[in-house]
């Protein structure tokens, strides 16, 4: 405690330099980088810094503003938060029209202050005002200091007469000076989900955004890596990695200025979604996350692992449970002696937990199909006439966990509550309805409508105390998007997500170690404000061991391995091996048919779960590191390195089928201590099969590193795990 005080001291007399004359300069400021805010004589607040952390910190009084590239005519493109209106030329963070309808905002410097949030995090408040309306912005910076991650928000209120309309109110506003920028951001559909682009961004402003209400990231997610001066690389140059914290629609903006400086709004899309304040209330943004590396976009990722897994993720140095899904395997085909014949299987292939998916519930309009009875969370008779708690004992009794899928805040057009329910329904007055995967969206805006999706997991759960897992799907986007008991049509967008938290900050409350998966048929809905929540995502519906090497690599840019849910299914041409070892690279889980398994399969499979079980923690703890990049070369290939050095795991995938196609060369390791030697063993040998892998002679992480080593990745050999551990 005493050590961590100290540290704090140093950095509030950092926070309180003075830099040239009459200016404040308040540095934000983690183990290597630094945000930097100067305020001047006139109290205007703007951005001289966002890089390297210096080691002298009165030195940030010297940088010059703007990059010093040119005249400034309004001395505010670098502002910490750019108003809209008045003398502001670009992109603003917050527009609003005052009760007296003057529809222009100015924010000057109040003061602000420095304290410690937990250990290793320090939270800096900055207060900003309107000098002529009672008008108040407050920014707030947590700087985890060990991790290099910031997390940035802002409040909003005023004590005006009448209500305040805010038309943009983003959560951060950053300046960024190079010589050029590239852009790197992921686009994708259902099933093709996190496919990156990379581009130099030009004058002008790039946006990133989504309209899609619910499962926002399915054409567009909202995070994104911007490299300053060269592209962006793995293991060095400067990049900062960005994402928002927000499970709905978002808008980021690249806006390059006339001063060739980068500006970079982030925060809840403006589209549909004026905002009406009342006099007294705050509006609290979601936060937006940023990491910024010197050392290419590896360090990034680590980064953003190391912090989501011990500041974001429920449990996210914890334990996860392997399973058995029976979504592929049955679709919505199933009855009591199926299911339980399932619990064997999964009990046989040695899995913590059976997962039953879609197709449980519904009478009136029994789920057979997508088209009938979301809303109606009651047991069919027909197929489950014992109910969900003689499932959950049946699995009990043959020795493993059950879980069970929810689409809480959909409702289908044939189902009872919709017939019971039309007002808590999103569709439009005098409009046709339209149907995303044959279904409509909750109003979540409504309290009522809070109430009933809470109870839809709470009932299930207290029926049912022994129930093991929770995955939580959203399948529609908002279509109609209209609620009729809301009285501010567009806080509908706004207030569906703040809502959705409510319900599952309720549910963590009286469930706090549940785990819960975040689904939104497939890789829809992946973002840091829900991760808050959900210990698990599901990436994409697509588990083709092929494509899932893509996606997961893309994905691990922002994400770390342990809430990342891998299925081996019978997607695709490759052989089980090569899709276990791929759904190795994160939480492991099945959804196949077992009993279709041959005997090498099965043996393959349960020796897998086997070594899952050993190196899990290696994985889902360790530092990732992406050494071979399948956009480049034949092969993918990433590893994971414990804390302390002395165990790896490291996979390598052939990506393309040329001729001779195959690790042709030796790759080079990383992460590992050059002064500790590794014996390197091959797992995941296919019964039969022999390893090309000599495990006898123990290599110095100095020579892994430098000259690398060869998986041996070729046609006959798709897919190789190699495990390194410390030679004593
Ligand atoms: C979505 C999910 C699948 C499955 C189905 C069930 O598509 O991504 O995993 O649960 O819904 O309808």
């Amino acid at each position: 405690m005493q050590r961590f005080l100290v540290a704090f001291f140093s950095l509030v007399s950092v926070l309180t330099a003075q830099g040239a004359p009459g200016d404040t300069h308040i540095a934000i400021e983690t183990r290597k980088t630094a945000l930097v805010i100067r305020v001047d004589k006139e109290q205007n607040p703007t951005i001289v810094h966002f890089g390297q952390r210096l080691s002298r910190p009165d030195e940030y009084a010297q940088i010059p503003g703007n990059g010093k590239r040119g005249e400034d005519y309004t001395g505010i493109y670098n502002s910490v938060y750019t108003p809209a209106g008045s003398r502001n030329l670009l992109e603003p963070a917050i527009q609003v029209t005052h009760a007296d309808g003057n529809p222009s905002l100015d924010l000057r410097y109040v003061r602000h202050e420095s304290k410690p949030a937990g250990e290793g995090v320090v939270l800096t408040t900055v207060y900003l005002k309107d000098p002529q309306y009672p008008f108040e912005v407050t920014l707030y910076y947590k700087a985890y200091q060990n991790e290099d991650v910031i997390e940035q928000w802002s409040t909003i209120r005023h004590t005006e007469k009448k209500n305040v309309t805010l038309h943009k109110y983003a959560s951060a506003n950053l300046y960024i000076p190079a010589q050029n920028y590239y852009l790197t951001h992921f686009h994708g559909d259902w099933a093709n989900e996190m496919n990156p682009t990379e581009e130099p961004l030009t004058e002008g402003i790039k946006v990133l955004d989504s309209k899609l209400g619910t499962r926002a990231d399915l054409f567009q997610p909202p995070s994104f890596l911007v490299a300053l001066n060269q592209p962006a690389q793995e293991d060095q140059g400067e990049v900062m990695a960005g994402t928002l914290a927000w499970s709905g629609n978002y808008q980021i903006a690249f806006e390059v200025d006339p001063l060739h400086n980068l500006r970079m709004t982030a925060g809840i899309n403006p589209y549909a979604s004026a905002y009406t304040l009342a006099p007294g209330k705050e509006f609290v943004t979601p936060a937006f996350l940023f990491t910024y590396s010197n050392t290419g976009k590896g360090t990034a990722s680590r980064s953003l692992h190391r912090w989501a897994r011990k500041f974001r993720i429920p449990q996210g140095q914890g334990d996860r449970l392997t399973l058995l899904n029976n979504w592929e395997a049955t679709f919505f085909d199933f009855n009591e002696e199926k299911l339980t014949g399932l619990f064997k299987d999964g009990k046989k292939l040695g899995v913590d937990l059976f997962l039953l998916d879609d197709g449980w519930f519904g009478n009136k309009y029994p789920r057979n199909n997508d088209k009938t009875a979301l809303g109606d969370w009651q047991e069919n008779v027909n197929k489950l006439p014992h109910g969900l708690g003689y499932l959950v004992k049946e699995a009990e009794n043959a020795g493993i966990k059950f879980g069970i899928w929810l689409e809480p805040e959909m409702v289908s057009p044939k189902s009872e509550l919709y017939e019971k329910h039309t007002d808590w329904v999103l569709k439009l007055p005098n409009r046709q309805e339209y149907y995303y995967r044959n279904q409509l969206v909750l109003d979540l805006t409504n309290p009522k409508v809070q109430d009933f999706v809470y109870g839809v997991v709470d009932n299930v759960m207290t029926k049912n105390p022994t129930i093991g897992y929770i995955k939580w799907d959203c399948n529609a986007v908002i279509y109609n998007a209209f609620s009729a008991t809301n009285p501010n049509p567009s806080h509908l967008y706004v207030e569906y997500v703040q809502g959705l938290y409510k319900v599952v900050e309720r549910l963590r409350a009286k469930y706090p170690t549940l785990p819960m998966m975040l689904c939104s048929g497939g890789g829809g809905r992946v973002d840091y404000g829900a991760l808050r929540y959900f210990t698990e995502f599901w990436p994409s519906d697509n588990t083709d061991g092929l494509e899932r090497v893509f996606i997961q690599w893309n994905y691990s840019y922002f994400y770390p391995s342990i809430a990342t849910c891998n299925h081996v299914t019978d997607w695709g041409k490759q052989p089980i091996k090569f899709r276990t070892d791929v759904a190795m690279m994160g939480k492991m889980g099945y959804d196949i048919v077992v009993s279709k398994l041959d005997e090498k399969e099965l043996q393959f499979s349960q020796e897998a779960l086997k070594t899952y079980e050993r190196i899990k923690n290696v994985i889902w703890q360790g530092d990732m590191f992406r050494l071979a990049s399948p956009y480049t070369g034949d092969v993918a290939s990433l590893m994971y390195v414990n804390e302390a050095r002395d165990r790896a795991v490291w996979f390598t995938y052939l990506t393309k089928n040329r001729y001779k196609a195959g690790s042709v060369a030796p790759i080079r390791l990383q992460g590992l201590d050059p002064a500790k030697n590794y014996t390197v063993r091959e797992l995941n040998v296919y019964p039969g099969a022999r390893s090309a892998i000599n495990n006898t002679t123990a290599y110095s992480g100095n020579y892994l590193m430098t000259v690398g080593f060869n998986p041996n990745v070729d046609a006959r050999r798709t897919s190789v795990v190699l495990e390194l551990t410390e030679a004593k």
